[in-house]
């Protein structure tokens, strides 16, 4: 048995950014006790505001999810059963089972070598047979809203951003979130705006789809006892709220760090032979949710690295329509070939608010040496 590897660089830190507020959230939570202030609570409406402006809109409704959010603003912004939905090939499972629990068809298409969000040719000929198209903002990068947008109108496809991986991330002009028909983000603990368990939002300017929301959120309730809709539990929860209203603050700052490792990472890993870096095009200012590199062999990168005390991650090894869970869709391997081959090859380098410059000089070092090696 070979001794356990003393971990120099961790994937992920959370400790600094929840230490950040650890005292005033325990003060918080302390008062929410006292006041018996367990659901939709004062810290909720508070935090909706908040989120709301942040996002640039006028409306913000706290969930329990990400999941959540996304299946949420489906429904209430009028999905009818079996209509289709377009996806992209290379996203978290969440993105196709929301539109599947929503009653929806996930129409997947590839993603673009530009920027691994979803390829808006493929989107614009896959449009006769959808009513909504979800792009997600894919490690931290908005996707091409602009020419969405006009695929959109041109289409009549109503657009749900999902945002969850991307909080305050722009492209050419827009705010991940201000776009779409709706946004959906998601605030598990390790996103760039984490809560200390599940937590999610809805940001949307439609009236309409908003009222929608905050019924079913709450088993379609309208008043009490008066159920409108067929809804869920899928509230905000006021602690998760508290924790989000102390550490929105300090997110700008956040992802200011994270676009300093990812400069850094780029500035030292550029012309690697065999190492392809994420690809930001002309007009895009990412958040850096996460830095995936490309080489032909991750897994044996990721293990060499591993023996030096850098954990990795994989995002995703498996596109979505590939998963067992998502078989009866009915794709097969070799349909959406750039997603594949982004499964087959990507690596992700740790990335955090407060990721050390001696650490990233130790990836670094590390990803040089392997590379001479290969
Ligand atoms: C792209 C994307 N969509 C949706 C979700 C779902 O969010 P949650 O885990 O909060 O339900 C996540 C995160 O996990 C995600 O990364």
């Amino acid at each position: 048995m070979t001794a356990p590897t003393t971990v120099h660089v961790p994937f992920v830190d959370l400790q600094p950014m929840n230490s950040a507020v650890k005292e005033q959230v325990l003060v918080r939570i302390a008062k929410m006790i006292d006041d018996g202030d367990f659901t939709n609570g004062q810290a909720v409406a508070e935090f909706e505001r908040h989120f709301a402006e942040y996002s640039g809109r006028r409306h913000c409704v706290g969930v329990s999810s990400g999941l959540d959010a996304l299946r949420l603003s489906l429904l209430a912004g009028g999905l009818t059963a079996s209509a289709g939905v377009i996806v992209p090939a290379s996203t978290f499972a969440a993105t196709v089972e929301a539109v599947l629990q929503a009653g929806g068809t996930p129409v997947i298409v590839d993603v673009s070598d530009d920027d691994y969000n979803i390829d808006t040719g493929l989107s614009e000929l896959a449009a006769g047979a959808a009513s909504f198209i979800m792009p997600v903002h894919l490690y931290g990068q908005m996707a091409h809203m602009r020419e969405l947008s006009r695929i959109a109108k041109a289409h009549d496809l109503q657009i749900i951003e999902d945002a969850c991986q991307a909080h305050g991330a722009r492209r050419d002009g827009l705010r991940s979130g201000s776009v779409g028909l709706a946004a959906a983000f998601s605030f598990y603990p390790s996103k760039n705006l984490g809560a200390m368990g599940d937590a999610g939002a809805i940001v949307s300017e439609n009236d309409e789809l908003v009222a929608k929301a905050r019924a079913i959120r709450a088993h379609g309730e309208v008043r009490k006892y008066h159920h409108e809709y067929s809804g869920y539990t899928a509230r905000l929860d006021t602690i998760q709220a508290i924790v989000l209203l102390e550490k929105l603050p300090l997110l700008a700052e956040w992802n200011r760090q994270r676009q300093a490792a990812a400069h850094f990472y780029t500035q030292a890993l550029s012309g690697l032979d065999g190492l392809q870096l994420p690809r930001q095009p002309d007009g895009s200012d990412p958040v850096w949710h996460l830095f995936v590199v490309r080489s032909p062999h991750p897994e044996q990168l990721a293990a060499f690295l591993r023996d030096r005390g850098i954990q990795t991650g994989r995002h995703y090894p498996e596109p979505v329509h590939l998963s067992p869970a998502f078989r009866s869709l009915g794709y097969a391997s070799g349909d959406f070939p750039v997603a594949e081959a982004l499964a087959r090859e990507g690596l992700s380098l740790p990335l955090f608010p407060g990721i050390t410059e001696p650490q990233l000089d130790k990836v670094c070092e590390a990803v040089h040496e392997y590379f001479r090696g290969t």
